[in-house]
C-alpha cells in the first residue's frame, strides 16, 4: 500500500476494510448498535476523500464560475471544468462537452424530455418505456406525451423481474421515436441487456435515453460502447455529494436539444426582443451551478477509478450471491426480483409482516434498509404488492453486514408476525 495517498488502493483481493476506513459514518452506531448501512440504492455514504476535496475547495479556491476575471474565479472555473472532464472520461464520453451538470438523474431526464422531446415529438409518435422504470423515467415522458400528443408504449416485465425482450422488440415500430429505459432497476436489481435494447431501437430510428443512476456506482459504464444517445446519473448514489448529477448526450443530439431552464450563464446575448443561447453543455446550465458539488463528484470519480470498477463489480457480485443465499433460507421470505442478471439489490417481502414495520424493527438493530414502493409503483403493481423491504449493497458492505441483516429478520418476524 502506498504511503503517499489516503485513497484505498486495495490489493487484490479487494480490501473492504481499507475501503470502509475511508467512510467515517460506517463506524458510527444507531440505537446503540453498529450501523449496517444497506440503503445504497437510495443514496451512498461519502468517503473522506470527497469530503476533504469539497472542504479544500471552499477553503482555498471557491468563487463563482465562468464570470470573474480575477484569479480565484479562474481557478474555480478550472476546477469545475476539470470535474466535467473527469466525469466524462469515467463514463467514456468522447469529449468533456458531452457532459451536462444537472442536479441529478431526475433533472437530467426532464431536460431531455423538455429540451429534446418537446421539439422532436408530435401526435402519434411513440415513446417506449418499461414496466420497471423509476417514476423519474415515467412522469417526464407522461408530461411530454400530454403536451405533444405522443403516446407511451410499455414493455412488460417477467415474474423474475427481467425485461420481456420479445415484447420490447414487438413494440418497436416506425412511430417509435424514443426508448427510455433503466440500465439497472432500483426496485428489482435487474440489469438490462442494454446493447441489445439500444441496437434494436436504433434499427428503427429511435433514440435511447438511459436512466443510469443504479448502474454507474456498480460497474464500468462506457457510453460509447453502449452507443446510447443520452445517459443520466446522480452524484449522491456514487459516493459524491447530493445536488449534483450529470447528463451525457452525444454531441450531435445535445446540439439539437433546446434549453430547459432559462437564466444567466446559458445565453450569448439578451435583449427584450431576442435571446441567443450558448452551445452545449453551458446552454443547459442556467444560473450558478453546484460548483463545489461538481468538485466533490470529480473526487468521487477519482476514488472509484483508483479502486477500479471491475473490482467493485466482482466484489459486489460475490456479496449479492452470499446475501441471496442467506435470505433464501429465511422462512416466509420471498425475494422480489430474481433475474439472472442482477446488481446488489435484495428486495423482499415477508408473509404476514408489513415492510414498513420490518424496516422499523431492523432500524432498532442498526440496520438501514428502505421499505416502500421505491418510486416504482408499476413494479409493485406487477407483483400485486404495495411495498417491499430493500437491502441495497455498495462497495463498502461486507458479508458480516448481510449476516446481521439475516439474523435480524427472524427477530423482527417473531416480534411482528
Ligand atoms: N431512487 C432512489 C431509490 O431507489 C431514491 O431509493
Amino acid at each position: 500500500m502506498s504511503g503517499d495517498s489516503d485513497i484505498a488502493r486495495a490489493p487484490s483481493p479487494f480490501d473492504v476494510e481499507r475501503v470502509r476506513a475511508d467512510f467515517p459514518i460506517l463506524s458510527t452506531t444507531v440505537h446503540g448498535k453498529p450501523l449496517v448501512y444497506l440503503d445504497n440504492a437510495a443514496s451512498t455514504q461519502k468517503p473522506r476523500q470527497v469530503l476533504d476535496s469539497m472542504r479544500r475547495f471552499y477553503e482555498s479556491d471557491y468563487a463563482n464560475v465562468h464570470r470573474g476575471l480575477y484569479q480565484l474565479s479562474v481557478r474555480a472555473t478550472e476546477a469545475f471544468e476539470a470535474a466535467r472532464c473527469k466525469v466524462g472520461r469515467f463514463v467514456g464520453a468522447e469529449s468533456c462537452g458531452e457532459i451536462v451538470f444537472t442536479s441529478g438523474t431526475t433533472t437530467a431526464i426532464n431536460l431531455v424530455a423538455h429540451g429534446y422531446g418537446g421539439d422532436h415529438l408530435g401526435p402519434g409518435d411513440e415513446i417506449v418505456l418499461t414496466e420497471m422504470e423509476h417514476h423519474s423515467n415515467i412522469v417526464p415522458w407522461q408530461m411530454l406525451a400530454g403536451r405533444t400528443g405522443a403516446e407511451l408504449r410499455i414493455v412488460p416485465i417477467a415474474d423474475d423481474g427481467s425485461l420481456r425482450m420479445d415484447e420490447y422488440e414487438r413494440l418497436l415500430g416506425p412511430r417509435t421515436r424514443m426508448v427510455c429505459v433503466a440500465h439497472t432497476s432500483n426496485a428489482l436489481g435487474t440489469r438490462n441487456p442494454m446493447r441489445r435494447i439500444i441496437d434494436a431501437a436504433h434499427a428503427c430510428g429511435a433514440i435511447v435515453v438511459v436512466d443510469g443512476a443504479q448502474g454507474v456506482p456498480h460497474e464500468k459504464i462506457d457510453v460509447r460502447e453502449l452507443d446510447c444517445d443520452f445517459f443520466a446519473f446522480s452524484g449522491h448514489k456514487m459516493f459524491g455529494p447530493t445536488g449534483i448529477g450529470a447528463l451525457y448526450g452525444k454531441a450531435e443530439l445535445l446540439e439539437k436539444t433546446g434549453p430547459f431552464l432559462g437564466g444567466g450563464e446559458m445565453i450569448h446575448s439578451v435583449t427584450f426582443d431576442e435571446t441567443t443561447y450558448k452551445d452545449p453543455p453551458h446552454r443547459f446550465e442556467a444560473g450558478t451551478p453546484d460548483i463545489t458539488g461538481a468538485v466533490g463528484l470529480g473526487a468521487a470519480v477519482d476514488y472509484l477509478e483508483q479502486i477500479g470498477m471491475d473490482r467493485v463489480e466482482a466484489y459486489e457480485r460475490d456479496l449479492l450471491d452470499y446475501g441471496t443465499r442467506l435470505l433464501e433460507e429465511i422462512p416466509r421470505l420471498t425475494l422480489v426480483g430474481t433475474a439472472a442478471e442482477k446488481c446488489g439489490i435484495l428486495s423482499f417481502v415477508i408473509d404476514g409482516v408489513h415492510p414498513h414495520d420490518l424496516g422499523t424493527v431492523l432500524d432498532m438493530e442498526g440496520v438501514a434498509v428502505r421499505a416502500g414502493h421505491h418510486c416504482a409503483q408499476p413494479v409493485m403493481d406487477h407483483f400485486g404488492l404495495a411495498a417491499t423491504a430493500r437491502a441495497s449493497l455498495a462497495l463498502y458492505n461486507t458479508r458480516e453486514d448481510l449476516d446481521v441483516l439475516a439474523a435480524s429478520i427472524p427477530k423482527a418476524i417473531e416480534l411482528l408476525g
